[in-house]
């Protein structure tokens, strides 16, 4: 049961994100995601689903301030280092300089910053709504997508009635 449930979910594209926060000493945390989710408009509200089992669930779960960062395509190194469980996944670098606010991902094709707004248990996850309090929207491009457990990307050519794509002739 278990292992088709993940197979069914495996069938979902899915987008790459990264989300962080600071602990009580500055020290910055983060984990890959692809539970990132918009939620509300008014006010602007984002979700995202973390394992209790994580590192750095105990972190998330009092923090009062997180980030995400949507990945390009070619940040997926990035995303493999942060679905590890490093001691210090931001070694490795990858990351705007940032004082006291949760780091963002240099040059991520987009990026929020939220107040914890409220957390909901779920099982072996906790679902963290976050009130975003600020963003960052940089150039296009081709995002990194999470499908039948590999990275990839997607193909911009829109969808057409037929179920082609556009301008592949
Ligand atoms: C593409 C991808 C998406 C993931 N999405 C989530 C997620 O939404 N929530 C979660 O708790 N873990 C997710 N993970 C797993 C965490 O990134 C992984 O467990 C990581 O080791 C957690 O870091 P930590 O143990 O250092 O806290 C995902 C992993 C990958 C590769």
């Amino acid at each position: 049961m278990a292992d088709d449930f993940k197979d069914v979910l495996a069938r979902l594209p899915a987008g790459v994100a990264i989300v962080t926060t600071r602990d009580e000493h500055g020290t910055p945390h983060g984990m890959t995601v692809s539970s990132f989710c918009s939620v509300s408009l008014t006010p602007p509200l984002v979700l995202v689903c973390l394992a209790r089992s994580s590192r750095c669930f105990p972190v998330f779960a009092r923090a009062e301030r997180f980030a995400v960062s949507i990945l390009r395509a070619e940040q997926t190194d990035l995303a493999r280092r942060f679905a590890t469980r490093l001691a210090d996944k931001f070694a490795g670098g990858g990351f705007a300089p940032a004082d006291d606010r949760a780091p963002i991902v240099e040059d991520a094709l987009g990026a929020v910053e939220c107040r914890t707004h409220q957390r909901h248990d779920a099982g072996d996850h906790v679902i963290v709504v976050g009130e975003v309090v600020d963003q960052v929207l940089a150039a296009a491009g081709p995002p990194a997508i999470y499908f039948d457990r590999r990275f990839a990307t997607l193909d911009p050519n829109p969808v057409t009635a037929g179920g082609g794509t556009r301008g592949t002739g």
